[in-house]
């Protein structure tokens, strides 16, 4: 939110016009489907934070969760991301992705999800890619692997922010 404020502020665009959804069970992780997602220090229920305890902290950036630009999509990713919904939501494709949700099965879950509305040049962030040392076979790295390697397009390590090692993507069509 901090990122888009300052892209705004230089940029001499309106923050009304971007639209921020967030997508969470709001209940904390599911639980583990396999070896890998399956980092020691997480737990099923773990990170558990309603709504409105994440509207305090966008409160907090100086913004309003209850103005049109926010929208909360509450439950598990496996449930709530129909074809219907990416139908829905296709009419503003996202231009900035950042991927929270630890597991390698949540990240792959949101990829395949995706996929069919994509823009070319979508930026994404994924805060967990070391959380398993760098192995190719757990977490989001798996996940991006494996979107890779679908032939539908690539997402390909860029380097916006120094301080973020390998942190930052960037998609294209195949
Ligand atoms: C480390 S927390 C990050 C939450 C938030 N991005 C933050 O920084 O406060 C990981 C989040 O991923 C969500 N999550 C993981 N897998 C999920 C799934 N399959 N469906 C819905 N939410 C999921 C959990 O509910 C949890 O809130």
């Amino acid at each position: 939110m901090e990122a888009l404020r300052s892209f705004c502020d230089d940029e001499h665009l309106n923050l009304t016009n971007f639209k921020i959804f967030l997508f969470d069970s709001f209940e904390g992780l599911p639980e583990k489907k396999g070896i890998e997602d399956d980092n020691a220090k997480w737990s099923g229920g773990q990170f558990a934070h309603t709504i409105d305890e994440i509207k305090r902290v966008i409160r907090k950036h100086r913004m309003n969760p209850d103005s049109g630009n926010f929208r909360f999509v509450k439950g598990f990713y496996e449930q709530i991301l129909t074809p219907d919904l990416r139908e829905r939501l296709s009419q503003t494709p996202p231009d900035i992705v950042t991927m929270d949700a630890d597991y390698y099965s949540s990240t792959k879950t949101v990829l395949e999800w995706l996929l069919p509305i994509l823009p070319s040049g979508s930026l994404f962030y994924f805060d967990n890619i070391w959380d398993f040392d760098g192995s190719p076979n757990r977490g989001e790295l798996k996940a991006i692997s494996e979107f890779n390697k679908k032939g539908r397009g690539v997402l390909t390590p860029f380097e916006i922010v120094p301080t973020l090692p390998h942190q930052c993507y960037i998609y294209s069509p195949e």
